[in-house]
């Protein structure tokens, strides 16, 4: 099956070993399936019949992993040729105390933060490096918040390319810093912001010839769709009436919608389920464009707790504006103290994630409140991170370094001899 790049604005189509992240024009691309000739060969028995058992000694991705089980649908490429850490088959989550913190008593969580390096990124980089090592790229790099470098650390380095990782000094949470440098990656420390790091970093990879891997590469996003398919077949195709997501960089939001029209289109499921993309207050530019019905591109000086979502000049804003429109999608915004109260929830729900995951949950609390989403519809929200990724905000939550924490549990501290211990553990239980 071939496939080609195909610009969003003006349509033009191009190799599929082309490198390059943009149209002439300078519109974003796609990777365009062709969906007739894929029809007849694809189906719900397909996916399903791929549905793998316990990890063996012989495994290959295109029976593990959670994104290849959907090759067709993503990139034709040998099982030999795949860069793969059986990504994906990520759990989904119900918690009564989830259920009544939202007002859906149908409440899922996705949880992406159990991929191999504790984020979504896993399944676009799946992906990216396996294209990245079809077309013989001398290194791969991308611009990131933290989790996108995490994961092209680690699977440049299964795949034996040299990582160049582009970080915002002193604003990437500390659990992916140390997953950067421990996979060995090159890491430059930009002396601003994501939104500089990311012009840079399409500047620089154009000049040197080096493949880049952010979610503007748009084999990444095929790679993210694998999020909606799984869901779906967790529903038996029977899609839920809402996934929520937070929206950062926008590319999950363009990859749910792509992955939802295709898959309406392949037969495979009969209706769509509507996407809600949630936004930090501080770094809101697509909720803010949104109300002005796109009319207005806005960008912001992006500032939030959730740094996996500090970005105020999104790549895919086209792609997720297009994912909105196929999905009858809206863009919500939540505080910083909305999305840290929602992680506490969640965390104590013995699920756990990291701030910007936390988005979602609150955004569903809050289309719930205002009569948006209906208590009786039912809703995957997606948590992208794993609650290790930012153990610094964890801590400021608890110790009464956030200020409006409502949902704290501070340490004790307690001098060491067992009738102080005691007289403390009767309070506490
Ligand atoms: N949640 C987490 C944990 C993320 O790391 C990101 C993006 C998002 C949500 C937003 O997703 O960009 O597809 O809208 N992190 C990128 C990075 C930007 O560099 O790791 P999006």
């Amino acid at each position: 099956m071939t496939i080609t790049l195909k610009c969003l604005t003006c349509q033009t189509e191009y190799p599929a070993d082309d490198v390059r992240y943009r149209c002439d024009c300078g519109g974003l691309l796609d990777v365009h399936h062709d969906l007739d000739a894929l029809r007849p060969l694809v189906s719900r028995g397909l996916f399903d019949g791929r549905l793998g058992g316990a990890p063996g000694p012989h495994d290959v991705p295109t029976t593990t992993s959670g994104v290849w089980r959907y090759r067709e649908l993503v990139l034709p490429v040998n099982a030999g040729d795949i860069v793969s850490r059986r990504e994906g088959n990520t759990a989904l989550y119900r918690h009564p105390r989830l259920s009544e913190y939202t007002g859906v008593t149908e409440f899922f969580a996705k949880h992406e933060g159990e991929n191999p390096t504790g984020s979504f990124k896993d399944r676009g980089m799946t992906v990216g490096t396996t294209q990245a090592k079809l077309m013989g790229a001398r290194a791969v790099a991308c611009a990131s918040t933290g989790n996108t470098s995490a994961s092209l650390a680690a699977y440049a380095a299964m795949a034996g390319m040299p990582a160049l990782v582009f970080i915002p000094a002193g604003k990437i949470a500390a659990g992916k810093l140390s997953q950067a440098l421990a996979y060995g990656a090159k890491t430059l420390q930009i002396d601003g912001d994501f939104d500089d790091a990311m012009t840079l970093v399409e500047k620089v990879c154009n000049e040197l010839g080096v493949y880049l891997l952010n979610s503007l590469n748009p084999f990444r996003l095929e790679g993210q769709k694998a999020i909606v398919f799984e869901i779906l077949q967790g529903f038996q195709w029977n899609p839920p009436d809402w996934i929520v997501l937070p929206a950062g960089n926008l590319g999950n939001t363009s990859a749910f919608g792509k992955a939802l029209f295709e898959a309406k289109e392949l037969g495979l499921i009969r209706k769509l389920p509507r996407i809600a993309s949630i936004q930090a207050a501080g770094a809101s530019p697509f909720y803010r464009s949104y109300k002005t019905d796109f009319r207005e591109h806005i960008t912001v000086k992006a500032e939030t707790i959730a740094t996996a979502i500090r970005i105020g000049n999104p790549v895919s804003y086209e792609r997720a504006i297009r994912a909105l429109e196929w999905t009858d999608g809206l863009v919500e915004s939540v505080t910083d103290d909305e999305i840290m109260d929602a992680k506490a929830m969640v965390d104590g729900a013995g699920i756990g994630c990291e701030p910007a995951s936390a988005a979602s949950v609150a955004g569903t609390r809050k289309l719930v409140r205002a009569g948006v989403i209906h208590p009786d519809e039912t809703v995957v929200s997606i948590l992208t991170g794993n609650l290790l990724k930012d153990p610094g905000a964890t801590v400021a939550y608890h110790t009464g370094e956030w200020e409006n924490a409502r949902l704290a549990n501070a340490p004790v501290k307690v001098a060491a001899d067992v009738d102080s211990v005691r007289r403390v553990i009767e309070t506490l239980i």
